[in-house]
């Protein structure tokens, strides 16, 4: 299971809309998180303005673009599949350049050129804009390379064009790079250190989404609690800020109340949360405006105490319950959601078993498990043993699969016979007389179409539900529309 976006969508080619004088074609894949397929709006922008349309297919493509994951070991082994096929279809067309984008053409910088042949260019996450002097380098006959990682770069100028959209909800991003150094992650070394962008202009970037119909967006960056707004620089250089930075600095719970006040009628997410980080003022500002969705994504990792240390995730267990109580309090109507690892170096049944029971206590909605996987340079890499054996790590991680599932039930069988309001984004996979679409909790309902069309929010009494989605029948219009 991938977060946030569709596993079904993982790969897909993108497109935009084309400008006429363009000439060239493009064609672009995502794979891995939400922040991938934004910052492929990003590159799709910048490649929009030196000529390129998009394309949808591989054959007619002058350039092909792969925007990588590197957060298992699975991940890439998949974009390594991509390029075998990629690597078929030059063979009939020489001419076609091959580049690597994101995760791993960081991680592997030069490798790529030399091992896997076919690539032509290998751009990093924070050197998207190097782009055109790296295709010119390509055109001319030469290897292309830039893996050099940014204090700066936020791409806050770069207006994003919108791929595959279906017009209603879109992200924005808001923060690049992670400082938490989580020991078994690679996002540290691949997206660089911790800075955000100008609220400036991600309001732009809201206002402008809502004059052309969005009615949703998410707010994105790897630990968007710690978003600090101080005049530019990286998150870690705050301390060394002027008196007058600091007391006009921007925080997470002020972005939220700027962009809430900003649209009042845009529903606001945002993805994803960091328990160390996420603090009291967020929770009340997220009660304070109705418009701001009623759902928080809080990766928890594993119930003990001491994984939570192995793992240096910077709270303990109690302090994790004592959060889950004020969400609780604050917002009795929020939903959470959880990323956990199975089978991390060291972990034994009884902290599996304290997994299991944090998972009790807190009854998540919904959530994205993973088995472990050893990433080459990351702490855990270094000083610990991959030695849960590959069968428990999988057996754990039915356990918790299953326990989630009988959780996602319970919750979401709380919503029956309950009205819920419900912004329609596409038709139901399922059926094409049916809407469907997400509630304020991040809870999928689909029902029939009655004369209601997508972007609008509907009011939804929910007669049946399966363990993750309700089902429903629309009573009105929503007022919030
Ligand atoms: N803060 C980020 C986390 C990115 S990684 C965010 O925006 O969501 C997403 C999830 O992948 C993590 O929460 C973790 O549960 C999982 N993950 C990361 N590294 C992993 C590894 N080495 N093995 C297995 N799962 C991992
Ligand atoms: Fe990774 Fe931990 Fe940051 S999971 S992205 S190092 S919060």
């Amino acid at each position: 299971m991938e977060k946030i976006i569709d596993e079904n969508k993982q790969g897909e080619s993108l497109v935009i809309e084309n400008k006429e004088n363009n000439t060239k074609q493009l064609y672009i894949e995502s794979y891995g998180c939400a922040m991938n397929f934004s910052d492929s709006e990003i590159v799709a922008s910048i490649l929009s303005d030196q000529g390129y349309n998009t394309t949808q297919s591989l054959e007619d493509a002058d350039l092909v673009l792969v925007n990588t994951c590197s957060i298992r070991d699975k991940a890439e082994q998949t974009v390594r599949k991509r390029l075998e096929k990629y690597n078929a279809v030059k063979r009939t067309n020489p001419k076609m350049k091959v580049g690597v984008l994101g995760c791993m053409a960081e991680r592997l910088k030069s490798k790529f050129l030399e091992e896997e042949k076919i690539v032509d260019l290998v751009v990093g996450p924070d050197a998207y804009k190097d782009l055109p002097n790296l295709l010119a380098e390509v055109e001319d006959g030469r290897d292309a390379i830039n893996v050099i990682l940014s204090k700066e770069e936020t791409y806050g100028d770069v207006s994003p064009v919108r791929l595959n959209t279906n017009g209603v909800s879109a992200f924005v991003s808001i923060t690049r790079g992670c400082d938490n150094m989580c020991t078994f992650c690679v996002v540290p070394f691949t997206r660089g250190r911790e800075r955000s962008r100008d609220p400036q202009s991600i309001l732009e970037e809201v206002n402008d989404l809502w004059s052309k119909g969005y009615k949703e967006i998410t707010l994105l960056g790897q630990n968007v609690d710690s978003y600090l707004w101080y005049g530019g620089g990286l998150k870690k250089d705050f301390v060394n800020a002027s008196e007058i930075q600091k007391a006009t600095a921007v925080n997470f719970s002020n972005l939220l109340e700027l962009c809430a006040k900003a649209q009042p009628k845009m529903r606001i997410r945002f993805s994803t949360s960091n328990p160390q980080d996420l603090t009291l003022d967020v929770i009340e500002t997220m009660a304070k405006f109705p418009n701001i969705c009623k759902h928080i994504h809080l990766p928890v990792q594993s119930g003990s105490n001491r994984i939570l240390k192995e793992m240096n995730r910077l709270h303990t267990r109690e302090e994790y319950f004592q959060l889950i109580d004020n969400i609780k309090r604050i917002l009795p109507s929020c939903s959470i959601s959880q990323d956990l690892i199975a089978g991390f170096p060291t972990e034994t049944e009884q902290d599996h078993q304290d997994t299991l029971s944090l998972m009790d206590y807190v009854k998540y909605n919904f959530g994205y498990m993973f088995t472990y996987s050893e990433r080459p340079g990351t702490l855990a890499e270094r000083k610990l043993e991959d030695d849960v054996p590959e069968e428990t790590k999988k057996r754990r991680l039915a356990e918790i699969v299953q326990r989630q599932r009988e959780h996602s039930e319970i919750k979401t069988k709380e919503y029956l016979n309950t009205t819920v309001e419900v912004l329609i984004e596409r038709e139901s996979k399922k059926s094409d007389s049916e809407w469907s679409g997400r509630t304020s909790q991040n809870i999928v309902a689909v029902f029939p179409k009655a004369n209601y069309k997508i972007g609008d929010l509907v009011n939804v009494k929910v007669t049946h539900c399966t363990s993750a989605t309700l089902i429903g029948e629309a009573l009105e219009l929503s007022n919030n529309n």
